[in-house]
């Protein structure tokens, strides 16, 4: 049995179980002692006013631990189940913070530098929570990056294995030939292996400079410098504008916004089909299914 913090403890229970009379539960979903009302945690996490939040649990659109539960008044543990709307996770405690930064060229990829070079923290005023950056931007580099308290979610970005998809924008000596979308998306000879690109583009052009909208899978250093390089199109300026479903968007450089429910749900469900990909195939060929 669950033992959840006191500190979560409901203590607004007015309106309890009122879409169903007593001691008729419309579900299985065991109740955890000490939890808080599963309609007052959507509320809390953004997710609506209490009364939308209990429609959408009448509609059969929240699961708790995989379970779709349907009963208003049921109680949950909201730091250890996982609750999904739609199928998409929201934040799992309250107190985390997840958000998106645009870093602006010459900022370091770090909290702190012992040689007086601007971070990422020069840009978080004076917030409290200990954030980490998820992933790197290149000195240079511009653009998206994500930060948080949440360490699992960090841990899991980070690992090669959710190697999340991001698009960038980069500046680049031109003329594009036509072919160069193939030739990126085949496939380039790096010194440490091929690099392949999942979609490329040029947005712009003019003279002998071109601006491509690039999108891969890869998290290895300088990747896109490297792979620009190597095709004889070297990067001048390069801007990060997505990573998985967040998008930059009108964020100013040096600027932070926090994400919103949809946009963490969204990043748990990227990474939960990321984990089910080295699977694909092999389900469709056990035996018993067509
Ligand atoms: N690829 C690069 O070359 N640099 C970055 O900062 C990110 C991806």
């Amino acid at each position: 049995m669950r033992t959840p913090d006191h500190n979560f403890k409901d203590d607004d229970d007015e309106d309890d179980d009122f879409g169903y009379p007593d001691g008729e539960d419309r579900d299985s979903l065991t109740d955890v002692p000490g939890g808080v009302r599963l309609q007052k945690v959507l509320a809390e996490a953004g997710i609506g006013s209490r009364r939308h939040c209990e429609e959408m649990i009448g509609a059969g659109r929240v699961e708790v631990d995989g379970q779709t539960v349907r009963r208003f008044g049921a109680r949950v543990d909201p730091e250890h189940q996982v609750i999904r709307v739609d199928g998409k996770r929201i934040p799992a405690k309250p107190g985390l913070v997840y958000l998106a930064f645009n870093k602006p060229p010459k900022v370091l990829t770090a909290m702190s530098d012992p040689r007086g070079r601007k971070t990422v923290t020069d840009y978080l005023g004076d917030r409290s929570e200990r954030l980490f950056h998820i992933g790197r931007l290149d000195y240079d580099t511009e653009g998206l990056m994500l930060l948080t308290n949440d360490g699992e979610l960090a841990h899991r970005l980070a690992h090669p294995s959710f190697e999340v998809a991001k698009t960038y924008l980069a500046e680049v000596t031109g003329p594009v030939p036509k072919d160069l979308a193939q030739r990126l998306q085949t496939g380039v000879e790096l010194d440490d292996g091929v690099a392949t690109a999942d979609r490329f583009r040029v947005v712009d052009r003019s003279g002998n400079r071109a601006l491509v909208e690039i999108t891969l899978h890869e998290g290895r250093k300088h990747i896109v410098r490297r792979m620009l390089a190597e095709v004889g199109h070297p990067v001048s300026r390069l801007l990060r504008t997505t990573v998985g479903p967040i998008r930059l968007a009108g964020l100013p450089p040096g600027a932070t916004r926090d994400l919103g429910v949809k946009e963490i749900g969204e990043l748990y469900a990227d990474l939960a089909r990321e984990a089910y990909k080295p699977f694909e195939g092999v389900l469709m060929k056990m035996p018993g299914t067509k």
